[in-house]
């Protein structure tokens, strides 16, 4: 093949070389037939084809590009309006003005005597000093004193509204530590009793037993101890189990990484509070209070960007970068802390993904026990959500000193919201319907409660 391709050419060139003009029209001629070559077949238009078999990465790089250019364009405004606000120093002074982070910071020194209190009850409990019931009282009385700690101190002291928003989160997390830390222990003693195995093997997956030194491993009730408590109470997870997994070393460079990322990122969501929402913020209160919609919705949705930002920001650090941070340093072997929420086709799915610490304690600790005493798994939902609105609420609410409902509504609206979701929508859809819930709902709450917090302190 290749010789007879090679014999033609050169005949081609040998009759060149010996007739320029014949040769001319010939090659001509050849490129008119080729032009006459049918142009035509049967074919489908490139956007009537199946999905699978359009390329459309240009059209996401388009909508990046468009996403950063209506962005900057916002971003510009903003600074041309306001000037440049972003202020570390004034976050510092807000935070140490004295004396208002005094009742705060002795809210969590006193949480350490709660602490002691529930490592003593299980003590006694486990040395049979105090009956079952007895012990569930008095469990019952300490977790309610600190439920209501920062609300006494918040309702009688003044207090710094972030360092008071922080300790109640550090309240909540502590609240729901210890009602698994008793309730695993509470199983430990039913298992002792009914002679059954302990969960301490268990509960360690087999890949973990070949890492972890088995005739070390830990047993009911010799887990009682400050060490352990203390170390559950600083691990990255909200669910107890006698014998961690641990990794074997700390690897120095991962921590570096980790604390460098938390801190860096934990100053752009600063910055970005400062010269974003509290301007957009501030901005928004008059047509709230004159009820002009279309100017709430503009409002609304200039506050939306950069709230969704800072929020995927907030995700990467508390998460990933802070979560691990922890992790590493405590040695906690399961970084399992969110799975690809962003990907979420129904409500359920995104509650599964998004925050796995507070999944497998709602799980672990309500909706399973819910769901064998026979309710019904949608009623075992329903005290999930209730419980995780109240502390959503508890969060919010106090601090400001106020009852308002926004926070609670938002949590407890998430049962229609995945009803109508599963029901009305589909993969796609379904997946914009969440980014649009997430996107729209949260800027509501924060101007509902900066509207109501307005009209409470400084109205007149
Ligand atoms: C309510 C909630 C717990 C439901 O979870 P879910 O995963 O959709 O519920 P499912 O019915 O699919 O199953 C949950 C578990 O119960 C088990 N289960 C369900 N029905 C069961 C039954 N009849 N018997 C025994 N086990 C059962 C499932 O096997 C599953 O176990 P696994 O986790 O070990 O796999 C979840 O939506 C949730 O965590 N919501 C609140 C989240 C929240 O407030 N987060 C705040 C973050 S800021």
């Amino acid at each position: 093949m290749s010789a007879n391709l090679s014999d033609t050419s050169l005949r081609k060139r040998n009759q060149n070389e010996s007739n320029p003009r014949e040769s001319d029209s010939v090659s001509k001629i050849h490129n008119i037939m080729q032009l006459t070559d049918p142009c035509h077949e049967i074919k489908e238009s490139l956007l009537s084809k199946s999905n699978n078999e359009i390329n459309s990465r240009g059209f996401l790089n388009l909508a990046l590009v468009l996403l950063v250019l209506s962005n900057l364009r916002v971003a510009l405004n903003n600074v041309i309006t306001f000037g440049i606000l972003i202020d570390p120093g004034k976050w510092t002074a807000i935070l140490m003005q004295n004396p208002l982070y005094r009742p705060t910071f002795l809210l969590l020194i006193a949480l350490n005597i709660f602490i002691t209190i529930a490592l003593y009850i299980e003590k006694i409990v486990a040395k049979k000093r105090i009956s079952e019931k007895r012990a569930n009282h008095l469990i019952v009385a300490n977790i309610g004193v600190i439920l209501i700690s920062p609300i006494i101190v918040n309702i009688l002291f003044e207090c710094n509204l972030l360092l008071s928003s922080f300790v109640c989160g550090i309240y909540s997390v502590v609240i729901l530590k210890l009602i698994s830390y008793h309730s695993v222990n509470g199983w430990c003693r039913t298992a002792i009793r009914y002679g059954k195995p302990i969960a301490t093997f268990r509960e360690v997956k087999q890949e973990y037993l070949k890492i972890i030194d088995t005739k070390n491993l830990v047993h009911y009730p010799n887990n009682l101890s400050v060490c352990d408590i203390y170390y559950f109470l600083y691990a990255p997870t909200l669910c107890y189990q006698i014998n961690f997994p641990q990794t074997p070393r700390i690897r120095i460079r991962f921590v570096l990484t980790r604390l460098i990322e938390s801190a860096v990122l934990l100053q752009i969501i600063v910055g970005l509070i400062q010269q974003w929402i509290i301007p957009g913020v501030m901005n928004s209160l008059e047509p709230f209070q004159d009820m002009e919609y279309s100017k709430i919705i503009s409002r609304l949705l200039l506050l939306a960007v950069p709230n969704h930002i800072i929020w995927l920001i907030f995700f990467y650090t508390f998460f990933h970068s802070f979560m691990n941070l922890m992790a590493e340093i405590l040695r906690f072997g399961d970084r399992d802390f969110y799975h690809d929420w962003w990907n979420s086709e129904s409500v359920d799915q995104f509650w599964q993904k998004w925050n796995i610490p507070v999944h497998k304690w709602c799980v672990r600790h309500v909706y399973k026990p819910l769901v064998y005493r026979g309710y019904s798994r949608f009623h075992a939902s329903c005290a999930v959500f209730i419980i995780s609105a109240f502390f959503h609420e508890y969060i919010v609410s106090i601090p400001l000193k106020m009852l308002e409902i926004w926070s609670f509504a938002g949590m407890l609206g998430q049962i229609p919201f995945a009803i109508f979701v599963s029901t009305c929508l589909r993969s796609n859809a379904a997946n914009v319907a969440i980014w649009l819930h997430l996107i729209i709902g949260q800027p509501l709450a924060i101007l509902m409660y900066y509207h109501d917090y307005y009209v409470m302190h400084f109205a007149k």
